[in-house]
């Protein structure tokens, strides 16, 4: 499946290395500065990071470029964030979306 390019010998190595604490769902994780939330996760082994509004079935970031929105978490209490155009900073808070994002609701 997905894997880093850094690790396939091919393509630049974006990631500068340097680790960032976030987590996700409340647990504590670390993912390399560079890297998007979604590249995070997966590299993570999160196997899915939302699910959907109408059958609840679990998702997880397939395009990995904007286009698929498979990709959407809640990060800092905010839904519907793209997790693969949203680069990792170190504190965040991640949590799986569940359905559809709520219009002003925040969630803790
Ligand atoms: S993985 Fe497709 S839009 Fe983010």
């Amino acid at each position: 499946m997905f894997r880093p390019m850094f690790d396939t010998g091919k393509g630049p190595a974006a990631a500068s290395g340097a680790r960032l604490a976030f987590t996700f769902d409340g647990r504590p994780l670390t993912g390399r500065a560079g890297d998007t939330v979604a590249a995070a996760l997966l590299a993570n082994g999160v196997t899915a990071c939302r699910a959907t509004p109408v059958s609840g079935a679990p998702r997880a970031p397939y395009c990995m470029m904007g286009i698929c929105f498979e990709c959407l978490v809640v990060i800092d209490g905010i839904g519907n964030r793209q997790g693969c155009l949203e680069p990792l900073r170190a504190g965040m808070r991640i949590a799986t979306q569940h359905g559809r994002r709520q219009t002003g609701q925040v969630h803790g």
